[in-house]
């Protein structure tokens, strides 16, 4: 356990050892060396950030790579003016690529005013050759590069910083490993994403996930418990379960394990009071799984359920391996035996060959389905996938017709699926103190939806009855009502 370990008392004057995670912890102790240089230079110690885009997957791993900074003796601050700044990218769309350029950009003229600065670049988007390329031939000041299947080696890599001048490029094609025990740093210390599985074997026609993440590989059952089990006693009370595709977990286990059986497990862990997970496949979801979220009294009245189309045609061409009937009935079979259920979704919109009619099936769905909200994407083309290669790409402008109708369905429903709970009382796990208004907490009902209401920081991190007084679209104004209230 990475707890149990003194760091101070590795030697780091030996060779380093094979095998993991003791090789990292290793190198974690050879940083804290250079960092302890750095304080004696510069009469002050080492700062480092992390700006993280993309999924929930990506904010699991910059948490990751945040331990392994704070082990090594960094002081972490959101600043991106930091001396080591660590930018964790996605690419599942273009445009997340293009901030990425624009901050780099940035930190070119930052690092002109702090020589001892150190940009690193790590995530999905460095998976890509011509990533690497651009950054070989244009981006010559950033000093670090890795990819998705090596970040385990993040401390290694950090310390070859100190050791070595010029661009470090390490990236993998794949791997098989999964390194437990590596350190963590949290943002809410009373919440946190736990990774079931990594990688993806579906192959959507427009998605680079597979490319970027490699195969589908579950963690043994016995890990992500141990780990739970220790979130709880450390005041976790929310896990979300984290993985591309949740309802394929354990296929590849020596010892066959599935996904409502996993759940099953988490149940039992005392101190957990809230179970979510991310993502389902549509495809895969089970009726063992709804079985086991009806019965459960953790696992949050939440599901998201990815459409990306109505149209039975491109889902075909996605790849998507359903139909909008198939889909349909799957919905409607949720909510009957979760009446109280929210369920969330993705849409694509522009995707080769879409046609308006085929964009007026996916606001059918959307008006049967009744989401609590969707998130609707443009399509975007990934050099690499299927569909890039695709011939009948969609013009500009009746992309921007049928995202402007999907958007308007989507936020007509939305607004009134969540208002079905205006006057009625939630429980409302609190989160933090709202952006906007200092006076007012900001928590989230178990169907994910968000609450506002007046209150005292304190009950951060505590689950609390408050009354919906008013809701405003996707979220709820509220009153916080004594616990002998509710
Ligand atoms: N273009 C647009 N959206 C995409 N997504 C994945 N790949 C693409 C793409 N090429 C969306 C899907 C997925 C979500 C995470 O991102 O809707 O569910
Ligand atoms: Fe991409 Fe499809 Fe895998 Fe989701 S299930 S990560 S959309 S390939």
């Amino acid at each position: 356990m990475f707890n149990e370990i003194d760091l101070d008392k590795i030697d780091i004057d030996s060779g380093p050892p094979i095998e993991e995670p003791a090789r990292q912890y290793y190198f974690i102790a050879k940083c804290r060396e250079w960092v302890r240089r750095f304080c004696e230079n510069y009469g002050r110690c080492p700062t480092a950030s992390i700006q993280t885009f993309g999924c929930q997957m990506n904010a699991r791993d910059s948490e990751k790579l945040l331990g392994i900074l704070r082990q090594a003796g960094y002081d972490i601050t959101e600043e991106e003016s930091a001396d080591f700044v660590l930018f964790n990218t996605c690419t599942v769309r273009d445009n997340a690529n293009q901030r990425v350029y624009g901050r780099l950009g940035e930190l070119k003229s930052l690092k002109k005013q702090n020589p001892a600065m150190k940009i690193a670049l790590c995530g999905c988007m460095m998976q890509e050759p011509t990533v690497i390329e651009k950054l070989r031939a244009s981006y010559r000041f950033v000093d670090l590069i890795f990819g998705t299947h090596n970040i385990f080696r993040f401390a290694e890599l950090l310390c070859r910083t100190y050791e070595e001048q010029g661009m470090i490029v390490d990236i993998w094609e794949d791997t098989e490993q999964i390194v437990e025990d590596l350190p963590v740093e949290r943002k809410y210390p009373f919440k946190s994403g736990i990774n079931i599985m990594f990688g993806c074997n579906n192959f959507c026609s427009y998605c680079i996930v597979p490319y970027v993440r490699g195969r589908e590989r579950s963690r043994e059952p016995e890990d992500i418990l141990r780990e739970i089990r220790q979130l709880a006693a450390q005041g976790v009370a929310e896990v979300m379960l984290l993985g591309q595709n949740v309802n394929s977990y354990g296929r590849n286990l020596k010892k066959p394990i599935n996904f409502a059986g996993l759940l099953r497990e988490v149940e039992k862990i005392e101190g957990v009071e809230r179970i979510r997970f991310m993502t389902s496949h549509p495809k895969d979801l089970s009726d063992e799984l709804i079985e086991v979220m009806k019965e459960s009294g953790k696992i949050c009245r939440h599901l998201h359920l990815p459409l990306q189309s109505g149209s039975n045609r491109i889902l075909e061409r996605m790849n998507r391996r359903y139909t909008k009937e198939q889909y349909l009935a799957l919905a409607q079979k949720i909510r009957q035996e979760i009446p109280d259920i929210a369920i969330t979704t993705d849409i694509i919109v522009g995707f080769p060959g879409e046609t308006m009619e085929d964009v007026e099936d996916t606001i059918d769905v959307i008006r049967q389905v009744r989401y609590d909200n969707a998130f609707t994407f443009i399509y975007s083309k990934r050099t690499g996938t299927p569909a890039a290669a695709m011939p009948d790409q969609v013009p500009e402008e009746q992309v921007r017709e049928g995202f402007d109708r999907v958007l308007k369905v989507v936020q007509d429903t939305a607004r009134e699926q969540v208002a079905r709970y205006q006057g009625q009382v939630a429980k409302v796990l609190v989160e933090e103190i709202n952006d906007h208004d200092e006076s007012l907490l900001t928590g989230r009902m178990s169907n994910n939806t968000l609450v506002h209401f007046p209150g005292s920081p304190e009950l951060i991190g505590r689950i609390v009855p408050v009354a919906l007084e008013k809701c405003q679209g996707f979220y709820y104004m509220g009153r916080l009502l004594l616990e002998t209230d509710g």
